[in-house]
């Protein structure tokens, strides 16, 4: 009976556990043993694996987080990691593996492949990042996460006339930052990828103000070279009252939402075809409306491009051209 295996590798992200249910179920419909890797590549290096079942995969698409757990191992990122990693999977007599995560774990699966491991990505971050596909999983949710959470507080913050600095993740991509700020109206964006200055955001909120808003919303991604607080200072300084919250963990957790679900169930079963078909050494993704697959070696070297319409959008909603 053949073996394909599946890890869940670096932060977690909702839409994980939905693939891994789609992969399990169409192992065994497939007659294939499906083996789950816990801890990510840490639990590869120590061969910690485990036949998956219907049980175990029972209802886990509504949960964030990873059943099978995740990990940043900083043993694999060694040549020497790496063949421990591929010789105990053939140990074990695993013919493929399918590895869900983000652009470090995709750049270990493409360092799996080339010692010759038969091998699948699947993006999972909420960050974004993996630039290849226009979605990776964990994303929607995370911004559906940040958009409940900033509409209830703005419901205080309105009370008050104050202004609300919201930092949200993406560690070096602003995506859930400027997706969060469209689908809020925000007053102000901050991000990395356009260089967003303090007296920026300033001059934002200050015209909003003019503009007769009493409670403008920043939305500050932590991909920024300032710290969010220092916001507050500078609006402290201008005489306007506010607050800066990090919205940090709540943003990786609960359940995901519809899209993530779905993208979860298409590539968990997509990564079990591609591995009977021994189309390997590829990342599965999402681009312009279809599902893609990707030789790994391109979608690592895939450079982001900002989405600057989604920018002129925000401005235009903020009565700016
Ligand atoms: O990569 C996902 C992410 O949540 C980033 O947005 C964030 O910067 C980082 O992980 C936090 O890392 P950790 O969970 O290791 O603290």
């Amino acid at each position: 009976m053949k073996k394909f295996a599946i890890l869940c590798s670096g932060g977690d992200s909702q839409g994980m556990n939905a693939c891994v249910k789609a992969f399990v179920i169409s192992c065994i419909s497939n007659n294939i043993m499906p083996i789950g890797v816990r801890r990510g590549y840490a639990g590869l290096l120590e061969s910690d694996f485990m036949e998956l079942t219907h049980d175990y995969v029972n209802k886990i698409e509504l949960l964030g987080g990873s059943i099978l757990k995740s990990s940043r191992s900083k043993e694999f990122q060694t040549a020497s990691g790496v063949q421990i990693g591929a010789d105990n999977l053939k140990k074990f007599g695993i013919d493929g593996i399918v590895i869900v995560g983000g652009n470090g774990s995709l750049r270990g699966m493409e360092d799996l492949t080339n010692v010759g491991v038969k091998a699948v990505g699947i993006p999972a971050t909420i960050d974004n990042d993996t630039f290849y596909s226009d979605y990776s999983l964990g994303f929607d949710t995370a911004v559906q996460n940040d958009v409940l959470a900033i509409d209830n507080m703005r419901q205080s913050f309105e009370a008050n006339d104050r202004t609300l600095v919201v930092e949200t993740m993406g560690r070096g991509c602003g995506d859930i930052a400027l997706n969060t700020a469209l689908i809020t109206g925000a007053h102000s964006l901050a991000v990395g990828e356009l260089n967003t200055k303090i007296s920026d955001v300033k001059n934002d909120v200050l015209l909003a103000i003019k503009s007769g808003v009493k409670s403008p919303l920043v939305v500050v991604s932590e991909n920024c070279n300032f710290k969010t607080e220092e916001i507050r200072k500078e609006l402290d300084n201008a005489g306007i009252d506010s607050r800066v919250q990090i919205l940090g963990y709540i943003q990786r957790g609960g359940c995901p939402s519809v899209l993530d679900r779905k993208l979860g169930y298409v590539w968990g079963i997509e990564s079990v075809r591609h591995l009977m078909e021994n189309k390997v050494s590829v990342a599965l993704g999402f681009k312009d409306n279809h599902f893609i697959d990707v030789p790994i070696h391109l979608a690592n070297n895939t450079k982001q491009n900002f989405n600057i319409n989604m920018v002129k959008q925000l401005n235009i909603l903020n009565g700016r051209n």
